[in-house]
């Protein structure tokens, strides 16, 4: 099995549960609020650890109260924090998640998760280069991904790229990026095209693989356009399914499965997830996936 390195953001997140969001200028009263660990790399780090991945997370917090609350979830979550840097007078990073019936709404102000920049990784290429797998998204310096994704590259290791928050991506970086995985709302601004999904999905061959939220997740295997399904559930809060998607995807990866295989494995931890309110409460375990995947075939050789 790969070893897999996540370079991303670490946020503390606040979510504010409501049935109805307020208006510019208005007050409107909550049911809950709870906090919890978030950002987009953390929680695919945490996704990929749980599901049996041996994960190392590369990224920066800040010198404030919540880092240390950061820290201890996830060195309970058993992914290793040797070259987390610590930033010194800066906030963590912190997202105000509004939840609104199943759905969100997330506004994110990145703290220290700015510092995960080009010096931060120059300082260490090269124990990212004793990694098979190196998943990255975009709530860190796109220039840090720029910088280094060519290096990577050159030495043959498997590159992921979560393209959230979209961004748009440089075509010369894009073509070094072995998987991409923007989700339907993201892939145009990502590829800065106005091409039809189905004409992208045939630019990138085996490459670009677009979640499309309860329709599936699609891609072209050079011959015809794949549709991999979702596993139906009843969905409480889909705050980081697509980090769970991501995170389950790589371990996939890392393990040598097919993309098919990996996809399906990927969605069938993403639709785990929802089934709890949190970014990573309801992320799964391996032996659920497992079990999921397990049922899923009995039915289908029925
Ligand atoms: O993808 C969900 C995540 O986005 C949250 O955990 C929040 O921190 C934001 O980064
Ligand atoms: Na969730």
């Amino acid at each position: 099995m790969g070893k897999i390195a996540v370079v991303g953001s670490i946020n503390i997140d606040y979510f504010i549960e409501t049935d109805r969001l307020p208006k510019l200028g208005e007050t409107v009263l909550g049911k809950s609020f709870f906090i919890s660990l978030g950002g987009k790399g953390a929680n695919q780090a945490v996704a990929a650890s749980r599901l049996g991945g041996e994960v190392s997370l590369f990224g920066s917090i800040g010198d404030d109260e919540n880092s240390k609350v950061l820290k201890e979830k996830m060195e309970k979550e058993e992914v290793d924090l040797s070259y987390i840097h610590t930033v010194k007078d800066t906030p963590s990073g912190a997202a105000f998640i509004e939840l609104c019936n199943s759905d969100n709404r997330i506004l994110v102000v990145p703290g220290a998760n700015k510092n995960t920049d080009v010096s931060y990784i120059n300082r260490v290429v090269s124990e990212l280069l004793s990694y098979d797998v190196t998943l990255f998204q975009l709530e860190t310096p796109i220039e840090m991904i720029e910088h280094i994704v060519p290096i990577l590259y050159d030495h043959g290791k498997t590159i992921i790229l979560n393209p959230a928050p979209a961004r748009k991506m440089k075509t010369e970086i894009i073509e070094k990026i072995t998987y991409l995985t923007p989700n339907e709302h993201e892939f145009e601004m990502v590829l800065n095209s106005k091409d039809q999904m189905v004409d992208c999905l045939r630019k990138y061959p085996n490459k670009l693989i677009i979640t499309c939220g309860t329709k599936g997740v699609a891609y072209f295997n050079g011959e015809k356009c794949i549709n991999v399904p979702v596993v139906k559930v009843e969905a409480v809060d889909t705050t980081g399914a697509g980090d769970t998607f991501s995170g389950a995807f790589a371990v996939a990866i890392s393990e040598g499965k097919n993309l098919f295989d990996s996809i399906q494995f990927g969605n069938a931890a993403a639709g785990l997830s929802v089934t709890k309110k949190g970014a990573q409460a309801g992320m799964p375990y391996r032996k659920e996936v497992d079990s999921l995947m397990k049922e899923r075939l009995d039915h289908e050789s029925k």
